[in-house]
Order: structure tokens, then C-alpha cells, then sequence
């Protein structure tokens, strides 16, 4: 009999993807579900960034792209991570990818052997532990608690470190979380990253813009690690471009050039028309993306000043991203109707087929007493959602 192979085996499907997938088949049904799983912006690409797209199909960039991308594209993230970010970079430390889901994977394929460690503090984003599974290293997990915010410390961080750890993997904004690292807590850990300069560190910033306190800071930051440092960066969350693929990174060049080795067997260059669309967002008017933050920082609020009034349902205020990540586990182990609430899982199922609201459990990001939701709608549209939830809790006894 022919099987697939043990390491694809050893991956599992992607929860949130499969939660969107579970309500999108029940809204095909005729069925009023509500989506709060999604990780994607619910607003549409800014116009000058679709021109430029079309314009690209009429300049006839049909054809394959550079692997790595193209040069002025490259030379655009660098401008990118000066302007935004203050930090420096030449177009041969950068590579761009399918999305910052390629760079990550890309990043761990060239740097894990089988059976070296991935630090990753919990709750991380989902795909993280499987992209280590699927390089054949094993991902170590750093616990956190509602009472640090879910951020680690260098104390945590020290005590987890071994010969075999190689890569430490985060992302601030963070995805589930909503927490923010300062730059003073980088820098404690930056600090730990000095004393062991052979661990890479894997810097997700995907959520940069979306801040709503203080201003998103880089771990590229210190000098002192910069050879250590990858920054992995895209087009989706910032510029509301999930479906255009494109995504980079910013390290060694040793690294950016192995990731175009694998890129050149797999998957070549990224889609010609989509670098075109991001060299224009990167270098065009930046000012949509401080309205999309304005209109989710009241998303924001209002999912919050609901889920104040559910009671057991604990958390801080996220100050990043589009996610609330609520402690739910009051609710395990007590009844709705004749039925049990065991865990996270159950409650998020319970939720889409009771109340037709599809939240994600926290288990596959490592917050196995935490629901996640994403306020990435309608504030319309949230506060029904968030009325059908407390409905929805008032019967748990
Ligand atoms: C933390 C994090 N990193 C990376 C990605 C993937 O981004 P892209 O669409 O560029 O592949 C996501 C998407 O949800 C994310 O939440």
C-alpha cells in the first residue's frame, strides 16, 4: 500500500483555515454563521495598488520573475525597513517570496537540521511548530501567562536554551495574542541573543502597522545580533493584500541566498504582478493604512467592552493586531444542556453550531484556555456576534 509520507503525516491541517472552511460550508447551507476566525483584513486592496497591477499585465510582466525578486522591488524593502523600521539593509539581504508564509518556511528548511530545537514562546501562530515538524526539528515550547501579557522574558528565554537550539521564532504584534513587545523587552532578550550567537532570530512582523498604543519596534533593532536577526515581513496585513502572495525577508545574505536556492527548485520567483502591485505600495501613499488602524483600534474597543460583560471571560487588551485572545477555561467542565464542556476545542464548536459564530480554539496556538477571535469585520456585524456569544454563555451552568 502506498502512504504519504511520516512527514507530512506528522503535520496537521491548519486550524484556522479549517475553521473557515468549516463556516464557509455552513453559510453555503443557508446558514447565518458569523466568521470571526479569519486572519485577513476585510478591506479591500487601495485602488492605486490595483492600477498599478493592471498596468504590470499591459507592460507585459507575465513572464518569470528574478527568483529572488525584482531589483527594484528589493531595493523598495530596503527604503521600507530604513523609513519604517530604521534599519539597514541592502537589496542582497533581501528576498522576496509567495508571502511571508514562504519566507518563514524558506527560513527553516535552510537553517533546521532533524533534531535541533525552535524556540517559540506560547501562544505563537499556528503554523510555526508544523513549519519546525516539516524541517524535521523539533519545536520547544516557552510558556507564558495572561499575567506577563503572553510575552516572554530573558529569564524564561535563558532557561530554555540548550546546545541544540538553533532558532527562536516570534511575532509582535502577535498573532493570537494582540500583545506588543516594547523596545525595552526586546532588548532584554536581544541581550540573552548576544550571549549565543549561533541561535538566528526570527523576527514575524507582519503586523507592524497595526498598533494602537505605541509604535512598533524591531528586534532588528540592536546592533549587537544583527547577523543574527531575519526579518519576515509582507503585503497582506498592512496593505489588505492577502490574496496577492507576497511576502520577504531581510537577513544574512548567506540566508537570502539559500532561500533562493530553495525557491529556485520549488516554487521559483514570486508572481510578477503581485511585486509590481506591492513596489507600489511600498512606495505610494501610506495614508490607508492608518485609516484601516483607526477603524480596527474601535473594533477593538467595542469586541472589548462586550466580552466584559461575559463573565469568565478573561484576558488584557490586545494592543496589536485584529485578535482577542480571551481565557475561557471558567467554562470547562460545565454543562449546556445535557451536553459537557471539556476544553477549548469543544467551546469553539459548541459557538459555530449553536450560535453560528466561528471563533478559533486556542489550543493550536499553544493558549489551550483561550478562544481566538478575529474583529477583522463590521462593527455591525461584531456586535452581533459578540450578542450571540453572551447569549450563547448565559446557558452554560
Ligand atoms: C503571524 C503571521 N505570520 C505570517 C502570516 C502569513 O502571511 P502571508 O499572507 O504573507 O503568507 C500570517 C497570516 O495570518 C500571520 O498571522
Amino acid at each position: 500500500m502506498i502512504n504519504i509520507s511520516d512527514r507530512l503525516a506528522a503535520l496537521s491541517i491548519s486550524a484556522t483555515l479549517a475553521m473557515n472552511q468549516r463556516s464557509r460550508e455552513m453559510i453555503s447551507k443557508g446558514i447565518d454563521v458569523i466568521n470571526l476566525s479569519i486572519g485577513e483584513p476585510d478591506f479591500d486592496t487601495p485602488e492605486h495598488i490595483k492600477e498599478a497591477a493592471i498596468k504590470a499585465i499591459h507592460d507585459n510582466f507575465t513572464h518569470y520573475p528574478p527568483v529572488s525578486g525584482f531589483m527594484d522591488l528589493r531595493e523598495a524593502i530596503t527604503l521600507k525597513l530604513s523609513r519604517d523600521n530604521g534599519l539597514r539593509y541592502s537589496p542582497n539581504e533581501v528576498i522576496v517570496s509567495t508571502g511571508a508564509k514562504q519566507s518563514l518556511a524558506n527560513v527553516m528548511l535552510s537553517v533546521l537540521n532533524p533534531g535541533d530545537e525552535a524556540l517559540m514562546p506560547a501562544p505563537y501562530w499556528v503554523s510555526y511548530p508544523e513549519m519546525v515538524k516539516l524541517a524535521e526539528a523539533i519545536p520547544v515550547i516557552v510558556p507564558t501567562g495572561i499575567d506577563q501579557n503572553y510575552k516572554i522574558n530573558a529569564e524564561q528565554l535563558e532557561a530554555y536554551i540548550t546546545p541544540k537550539t538553533k532558532l527562536f521564532i516570534f511575532n509582535s504584534p502577535s498573532n493570537p495574542s494582540g500583545q506588543v513587545y516594547s523596545r525595552d523587552e526586546l532588548k532584554a532578550l536581544a541581550e540573552v541573543f548576544e550571549r549565543h550567537p549561533n541561535i538566528i532570530v526570527l523576527s514575524d512582523e507582519i503586523y507592524e502597522h497595526i498598533t494602537y498604543q505605541n509604535k512598533h519596534e524591531s528586534i532588528g533593532q540592536f546592533d549587537s545580533i544583527r547577523k543574527q536577526v531575519v526579518i519576515i515581513n509582507g503585503m497582506s496585513k498592512a496593505y489588505a493584500m492577502t490574496g496577492w502572495r507576497l511576502g520577504y525577508m531581510a537577513g544574512p545574505e548567506w540566508l537570502v541566498k539559500s532561500c533562493q536556492k530553495l525557491q529556485g527548485q520549488y516554487t521559483s520567483g514570486a508572481c510578477a504582478i503581485s511585486q509590481k502591485a506591492a513596489l507600489a505600495a511600498l512606495l505610494g501613499d501610506q495614508s490607508a493604512i492608518k485609516c484601516m488602524v483607526k477603524v480596527f483600534k474601535e473594533r477593538r474597543d467595542l469586541v472589548i467592552s462586550y466580552l466584559r460583560e461575559i463573565p469568565g471571560f478573561e484576558g488584557e487588551i490586545p494592543q496589536g493586531a485584529f485578535y482577542v485572545l480571551p481565557d475561557v477555561s471558567a467554562y470547562f467542565g460545565k454543562k449546556v444542556g445535557d451536553k459537557i464542556i471539556h476544553n477549548s476545542d469543544e467551546l469553539s464548536m459548541h459557538l459555530l453550531t449553536e450560535a453560528h459564530v466561528a471563533t478559533v480554539s486556542g489550543k493550536p496556538f499553544g493558549a489551550p484556555g483561550c478562544l481566538r477571535l478575529s474583529y477583522a469585520s463590521s462593527t455591525k456585524v461584531l456586535s452581533e456576534a459578540m450578542i450571540r456569544i453572551k447569549h450563547e454563555m448565559e446557558k452554560v451552568r
